[in-house]
């Protein structure tokens, strides 16, 4: 890698981790270049001097030169462009494929030719159904990685992913690639997914979901019962483990793979639905709670959805770095919680 260029680069800056993680690179000095196809998450930082936002789609070819000459002018890549929401996997599997791994691999070919230095988001979907089994404590470099059949089409976000990180890999092995993979454990936080009014209007991630229907009372579906796990992690702890991968001293993530997760924020989400009626029965006493209805994942998402059971992050390499997180469950959900009554009554406020 040459002499500094002094920008780094957000490709999905306008998403929920992209928008915090712009807004700390700003607030830490840093001269940053977005792009995305959306900037509301990012509206507060348009204005800024030290940051550049650009509107492009990058699967459109009119936009291949805008996203090299990004690269070009880059030290460093954080690519997050992705579809990521359990939904969409399965209703429009290809498009999936298209954008997480196809589009993703112009990224990684334009790091490559221009000597950029990349860090690229998997997830730790890759894991599969491993924790359905005895491991539920998975491991960067030596977990196995297990998806279900074929007709279970959930899985191809997961498949889509880890090719896109092997070839990240390979590139890294076979032409010097400098880069670091992610792999998040479901981070939770202001500005995640989009709040729906009813259910009809679409399926956010679980966090978003039960935030919607707290606030505008309609059921919380507790699929399959709710009885599969996860552990949550708060947007500022993920972040700041973001920043100590970037900061990478002495090299330390070099073409590594670094989970980020809580690893003892784990609840299975029928607990999770529980303490967030608590938290917010104890934060708006006068909002109503609504029904827990169970619904098969069939039901809930349609055909092909499968889920995992278990998802535990070894977080050793983050840890030895100096990373701890600081948000409990509790924690999390109070912060999170509050942001979004605060956001509903102050558009109630504004309404005529
Ligand atoms: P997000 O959907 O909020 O962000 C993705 C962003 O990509 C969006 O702002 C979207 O507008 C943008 N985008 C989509 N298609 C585009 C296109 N064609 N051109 C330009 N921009 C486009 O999702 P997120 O939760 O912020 O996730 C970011 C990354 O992290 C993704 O790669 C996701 O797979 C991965 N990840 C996230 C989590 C999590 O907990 N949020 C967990 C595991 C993995
Ligand atoms: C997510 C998404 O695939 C990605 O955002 C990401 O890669 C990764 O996992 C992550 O966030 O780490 P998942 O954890 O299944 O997948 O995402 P959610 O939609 O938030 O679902 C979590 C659990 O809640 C699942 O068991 C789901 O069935 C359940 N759920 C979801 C409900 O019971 N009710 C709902 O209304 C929504």
């Amino acid at each position: 890698m040459g002499a500094s260029r002094g920008v780094i680069a957000v490709f999905g800056g306008g998403g929920f981790i992209g928008s915090h993680l712009c807004q700390r690179l700003i607030d830490q000095g840093k001269s940053v270049v977005a792009v995305d196809i959306d900037s509301e998450k990012i509206a507060n930082l348009l204005s800024e001097d030290s940051f550049t936002f650009h509107e492009a789609d990058i699967t459109d070819e009119e936009n291949d030169e805008l996203c090299r000459e990004v690269i070009k002018e880059a030290d460093v890549v954080f690519d997050l462009i992705a579809y990521a929401n359990p939904q969409q996997y399965v209703d429009k599997p290809l498009e999936v494929v298209e954008l997480n791994l196809f589009e993703n691999l112009k990224i990684v070919d334009l790091c490559e030719e221009t000597d950029t230095r990349l860090i690229q988001f998997s997830t730790c979907e890759v894991y599969g159904l491993l924790g359905n089994r005895d491991d539920i404590v998975f491991s960067e470099d030596s977990s196995n990685l297990i998806l279900g059949p074929i007709e279970d089409q959930r899985w191809i976000y997961s498949c889509a992913k880890q090719l896109l990180e092997r070839m990240v890999h390979a590139h890294g092995q076979e032409n010097q690639l400098q880069y670091t993979i992610i792999r998040p454990f479901n981070f939770i936080g202001p500005q995640m997914d989009y709040l729906v009014e009813s259910p009809d209007e679409g399926t956010p991630r679980v966090f978003a979901s039960f935030m919607s229907a707290l606030l505008f009372d309609h059921p919380m579906y507790l699929v399959n019962g709710g009885t599969n796990r996860r552990t949550f992690t708060y947007i500022e702890d993920a972040i700041d483990a973001i920043m100590l991968i970037l900061r990478n001293e002495g090299g330390q993530f070099d073409r590594e793979i670094v989970n980020v997760g809580h690893p003892n924020n784990e609840v299975t989400i029928e607990e999770f639905a529980n303490r967030m009626r608590t938290i917010y029965a104890e934060l708006s006493p006068d909002g109503t709670l609504p029904e827990l209805r169970t619904i098969s994942g069939e039901e809930f998402y349609g055909e092909g959805y499968d889920d995992s059971e278990r998802r535990i992050p070894d977080t050793d390499k983050l840890q030895s770095a100096g990373w701890e997180p600081r948000y409990s469950l509790e924690d999390l959900l109070t912060e999170s919680i509050q942001y979004y009554i605060d956001q509903f009554e102050s558009e109630l406020d504004v309404q005529p």
